[in-house]
């Protein structure tokens, strides 16, 4: 065991290194990195070398251990994880150009410098090891998380996140449920909370439309807002009424109908609308909110990665803004708020669902569980679309 500026370093091959490194900095107060174990180098784990369709998914046993590099990161053993759009979206290439300035801010990486890309955002699992600075978790604490996608992903026996975005897992789930529930809960926390305003204190009595309550977010914002005292309406498909009012959902529209419009016109207008749905649903939904009443539209689905795959990003940048800029002052003028939200990691939300799910207010809506040896299958189940909840993959099952 060695020591550097007065803390535990490591030992055996990266403690050799580590070694030569503390001898040259004898008597200098150094940053505090890496702090993994060197016990391991490669892990089973399921990678793309190149952007494209369900083929580019490859099965390697040799994939890089990863490796602590700052203080404040936590590894995790992966026992369950879980599959979202993005997973889908980023295999085809979604993003690219911005995730990639994320991960290599100075470009002084190789042209495809992420590959191999490991995909998965959300994760059900055991700390295994701390960084120097990490007092809250400590190894054996179960945990769950979903790491933001310029990050390498859970699809793997171990992935390293910040110890501020984890948190520890709701008692009363196993890892195969818990691993449905941290993305589309940051993501939905991110557009109720964050951006539209809501919270347990203000949601009481409130008109809220969720444009599309089948999936993985609409099934998990329709319990979070349920819980808050909110009248729920959701359009979907007829064969999922019963699945949305199980969960609380008020009223179900089909949103096949061709009179969807005029349904939801003739009900009381609404304070909040969540839109998981995006296209051409702007048009029409933002009449369905009672003008200056302080009522907002949210929508999940927004331009900015296609501009800046297709402008690059300064220029993709500037594009979201105009247009975000341009909807925000047009919906003003007619009375109502128009937000874009985004996926946003926070250990601390996570917390604050643990307890939500601990005290049964949220339950994970798990349509299907495959194996890791399955993966491929999982992204063709969720790739066809019709979700009903969450695509799961238990670690425990196979492979790991
Ligand atoms: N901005 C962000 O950071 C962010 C983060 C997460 C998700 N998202 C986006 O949010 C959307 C929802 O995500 P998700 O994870 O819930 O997706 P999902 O699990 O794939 O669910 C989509 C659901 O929408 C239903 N649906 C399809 N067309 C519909 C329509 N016109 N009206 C009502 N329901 C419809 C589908 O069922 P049927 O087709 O059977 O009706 C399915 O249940 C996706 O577009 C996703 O890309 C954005």
């Amino acid at each position: 065991m060695w020591r550097l500026a007065g803390k535990r370093i490591g030992s055996g091959l990266l403690g050799k290194f580590r070694r030569i490194r503390a001898k040259h900095f004898e008597n200098v107060t150094c940053r505090k990195i890496n702090t993994s174990s060197a016990k391991k180098t490669v892990m089973p784990a399921w990678v793309i070398d190149r952007y494209g369709d369900n083929s580019t998914l490859r099965f390697t046993k040799g994939s890089m251990f990863p490796i602590i590099h700052y203080p404040n990161e936590v590894m995790i053993k992966v026992h369950a994880s879980s599959l979202n759009p993005i997973d889908i979206s980023m295999r085809n290439g979604y993003g690219a150009a911005a995730l990639q300035v994320r991960r290599d801010p100075l470009h002084i990486k190789a042209a495809g410098s992420e590959f191999p890309l490991i995909l998965g955002r959300d994760v059900s699992g055991v700390v295994m090891e701390t960084g120097l600075d990490v007092s809250y978790f400590k190894p054996g604490d179960e945990v769950w998380a979903a790491l933001p996608p310029w990050k390498q992903g859970t699809l793997a026996e171990f992935v390293v996140a910040s110890a501020n975005e984890i948190a520890h897992k709701p008692k009363t789930l196993s890892h195969s449920q818990a691993a449905a529930l941290p993305y589309v809960a940051l993501t939905t926390w991110s557009a109720l909370v964050n951006n539209g305003g809501l919270r347990d204190n203000n949601c009481k009595g409130k008109r809220v439309l969720i444009l599309g309550g089948s999936g993985g977010i609409g099934t998990f914002a329709i319990q979070l807002l349920k819980s808050w005292g909110a009248h729920v309406t959701t359009t979907c498909s007829e064969n999922a009424f019963s699945l949305l009012k199980d969960l609380g959902a008020d009223h179900t529209v089909n949103y096949k109908t061709p009179t969807l419009e005029k349904e939801l016109k003739d009900l009381k207008m609404f304070d909040f609308i969540l839109d998981n749905v995006g296209g051409r649903t702007e048009d029409w939904a933002l009449n369905l909110l009672k003008p200056w009443s302080g009522a907002t539209y949210v929508t999940l689905v927004t331009p900015f990665m296609l501009n800046t795959d297709r402008l690059g990003l300064a220029n993709g940048i500037v594009k979201s803004g105009i247009t975000l800029g341009n909807k925000i002052l047009k919906h003003l003028r007619q009375g109502v708020h128009y937000r874009w939200a985004i996926f946003t990691p926070s250990g601390p939300t996570l917390d604050e669902v643990t307890e939500l799910v601990d005290k049964r207010k949220i339950r994970p809506v798990v349509e299907q569980v495959f194996s890791f040896s399955q993966v491929p299958k999982a992204f063709l189940k969720l790739e066809g679309g019709h979700a009903r909840g969450k695509t799961v993959i238990d670690g425990s099952k196979g492979c790991l």
